[in-house]
Parts: C-alpha cells; sequence; structure tokens
C-alpha cells in the first residue's frame, strides 16, 4: 500500500505520516529532509540558494547528512524551501523519492509534491493543512523549550513566507491533488488528527 500525505509547513503532515507508517507497518520517507540536507550542503558551502548552480551542486550529499540535527533548524527549513524551486534540484531528488514509493510491499512518504508528481498513482492521499496562525503557535510553543526570546510574529512571517514560495513555484508546487482527502487540524489534537488519517485512509483503502 502506497501513502501519500502533502501539506505546508507545521501542518503536522510529519507527524500523522509517521503515525500511519507505524500502524500500516510500512517504511516512511520525509521527502522535507531531502531538500534540508541540500540547503544544508549549500548553507556549509557559502552557496547561494537562489542560484541553481549553487543548489544543484548541494544535491551530491553524503547519507550519513540526513542524521544531522542541523537539518530540523529554521535556517535549514528556508535554505530547503529556497533551494526547491530549482527544476534542477527537484529533478536530481526525483527518483530517489520514486523507488522508495514504489517498493515491494508499499511506504509512506510525506512532502510537498508526493500526490501530484512523485506518487499519483498512490492508494490514498491526505492533504494535511491548518490555519498559518494555528501552525505558527505549534512552531512558536516548541521553539519556547529552547528560546525564552521566541517572536511569534516573526515565526508567523517565516511561515506565510514559505507557504508562498512552496505554492506559487513553477515547478512542482504545493497543491492538493484532485483525488487527496483534505485533513484540516486546525482544531485537533495530534491523537484526534491521527485517527481521521487512519479513518480517512481506510475508507479509501478498505485496509484497517
Ligand atoms: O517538510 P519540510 O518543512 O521539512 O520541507 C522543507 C522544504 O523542502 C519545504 O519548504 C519545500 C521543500 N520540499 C519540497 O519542495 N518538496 C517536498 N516533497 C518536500 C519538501
Amino acid at each position: 500500500m502506497m501513502i501519500a500525505v502533502d501539506g505546508p509547513a507545521a501542518s503536522g503532515k510529519g507527524t500523522i505520516a509517521r503515525a500511519l507508517a507505524a500502524h500500516y507497518r510500512l517504511p516512511w520517507l520525509d521527502t522535507g529532509l531531502l531538500y534540508r540536507a541540500v540547503g544544508v550542503s549549500v548553507l556549509r558551502a557559502g552557496g547561494n540558494p537562489d542560484n541553481p548552480v549553487d543548489a544543484v551542486a548541494g544535491c551530491d550529499f553524503p547519507d550519513q547528512l540526513l542524521d544531522d540535527p542541523e537539518l530540523r533548524s529554521e535556517a535549514a527549513g528556508t535554505y530547503a524551501s529556497r533551494v526547491s524551486v530549482h527544476p534542477v534540484v527537484r529533478a536530481a531528488l526525483i527518483e530517489r523519492q520514486k523507488a522508495f514509493a514504489n517498493q515491494p510491499g508499499g511506504a509512506v512518504l510525506d512532502g510537498r509534491d508526493i500526490g501530484t508528481v512523485i506518487a499519483p498513482d498512490a492508494d490514498a492521499k491526505l492533504f494535511v493543512t491548518a490555519s498559518a496562525e494555528a501552525r505558527a503557535e505549534r512552531r512558536y510553543k516548541d521553539e519556547l523549550k529552547t528560546d525564552p526570546e521566541a517572536d511569534f510574529a516573526a515565526i508567523l512571517a517565516d511561515i506565510e513566507d514559505r507557504d508562498r514560495r512552496d505554492s506559487e513555484r513553477a515547478s512542482a508546487p504545493l497543491k492538493r491533488a484532485d483525488d487527496a482527502d483534505l485533513l484540516d487540524t486546525t482544531n485537533l489534537t495530534i491523537s484526534a488528527a491521527v485517527q481521521r488519517a487512519i479513518a480517512l485512509v481506510e475508507a479509501r483503502t478498505g485496509k484497517r
């Protein structure tokens, strides 16, 4: 069974994808990590993420970079979003994602273009969303744990910026596939969102 989970930053798609993978005992790929690895490679090389030549040079990253905690930083997320605009970068990462999606036994992938580009034939597709304010609030609470000076307005502005860049780019923009089920997590707890996701997958596939 192949499950595609897409949505904007901090929508809960990663948590939902991980829970679906555990529930259905499937391997899971967080495709955002691949773009984050490219972003961090460019950052470390002192390159410009808006320049396609610098960005594509970052695609040749070693696999162990995927375990680097720096990939989780806000800077890595912003660089990832900026490098992901370039079609050459997307092309460099596509085969790895398609191979993961099409492995025997199935898989769960989450990202921005899974249901539209990477796995258009997925058995179930979820488009996970939440209001920008709710997403910023989640990030803010998270950041407060390590930074008492976390700035809600700056986090909200960053989320809105990222939404704009990811949705308006010409190549594989963030958008709901026609056959994706919408899951709005604005007013849902994590466990309610996961239950709803499982129910949507079950309705599409008949699998519990
Ligand atoms: O899911 P994330 O926040 O870790 O993703 C970081 C950035 O990577 C995101 O802003 C856009 C890009 N990305 C993408 O273009 N396509 C994907 N399938 C996954 C991520």
